[in-house]
């Protein structure tokens, strides 16, 4: 029996919904920590324009293999170990990088290793959309979000919902300028940053961002 997880069943149609448009002049996507891989094939599966990367830290890689494999997609790739604080990050540039659900487990230092190795990664022109919870100045868009947050510190001390404010600045340090902000289901958000392609004006600007207080 390979592991399910309720919430990539309940969030991957509404992540699909906007990958969809931010994916859709991409071709090779790197997911970072995959989990069960459930994203993987649903994204995979609706997005056949993509290449898509799952990786995970090598303890969890082993059903997260076991799922690409059973799926057979032609498009999907066989899993790779690759854990954020890796330098550099054991795989080949690619036109996007997707992550859910992840900053907020990651102790800081990860997640600044999350946004370097992006950086790396990450093609001109390329795309990097990050989902999951987020706090906008210091404040929750919602008191469910709150109660996460005091769970997953009584849990780790390190872990946590991160600053909008402080992910972008990591971001800029990488050369990428913030493209959109979605707000979705259950006070989530997809952040979407972009690297401009040298002399094209204008091409990190905003399509119109939807930021929460
Ligand atoms: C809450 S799960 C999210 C999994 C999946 N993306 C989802 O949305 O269901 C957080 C994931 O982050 C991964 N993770 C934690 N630390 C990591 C690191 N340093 N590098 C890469 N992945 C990491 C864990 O292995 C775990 O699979």
């Amino acid at each position: 029996m390979l592991p399910v997880s309720e919430a990539c069943e309940r969030n991957k149609g509404p992540i699909l919904a906007v990958l969809a448009r931010e994916l859709a002049a991409q071709h090779a996507v790197l997911e970072i920590a995959s989990g069960t891989g459930q994203h993987a094939v649903h994204f995979a599966t609706h997005l056949p324009h993509l290449t898509w990367q799952p990786s995970e830290v090598p303890a969890q890689l082993p059903p997260l293999i076991e799922r690409i494999a059973c799926e057979a997609l032609p498009n999907l790739r066989a899993p790779v170990a690759l854990d954020v604080r890796d330098d550099p990050w054991p795989v080949a540039p690619v036109d996007a990088v997707f992550s859910a659900n992840s900053l907020h487990i990651m102790d800081s230092r990860a997640v600044r290793e999350f946004f370097r190795g992006a950086g790396q990664q990450l093609r001109a022109g390329g795309v990097l959309c990050v989902y999951g919870p987020m706090r906008y100045r210091g404040a929750f868009t919602g008191a469910s979000n709150a109660q996460f947050d005091a769970w997953l510190k009584a849990r780790d001390p390190l872990s946590g919902i991160r600053d909008f404010e402080g992910l972008d600045a990591l971001a800029i340090e990488q050369g990428l300028k913030l493209h959109a902000d979605h707000a979705m289901p259950a006070n989530n958000q997809i952040l979407v940053w972009r690297r401009p392609r040298p002399g094209v004006a204008g091409s990190g600007q905003s399509s119109g961002i939807d930021q929460s207080p």
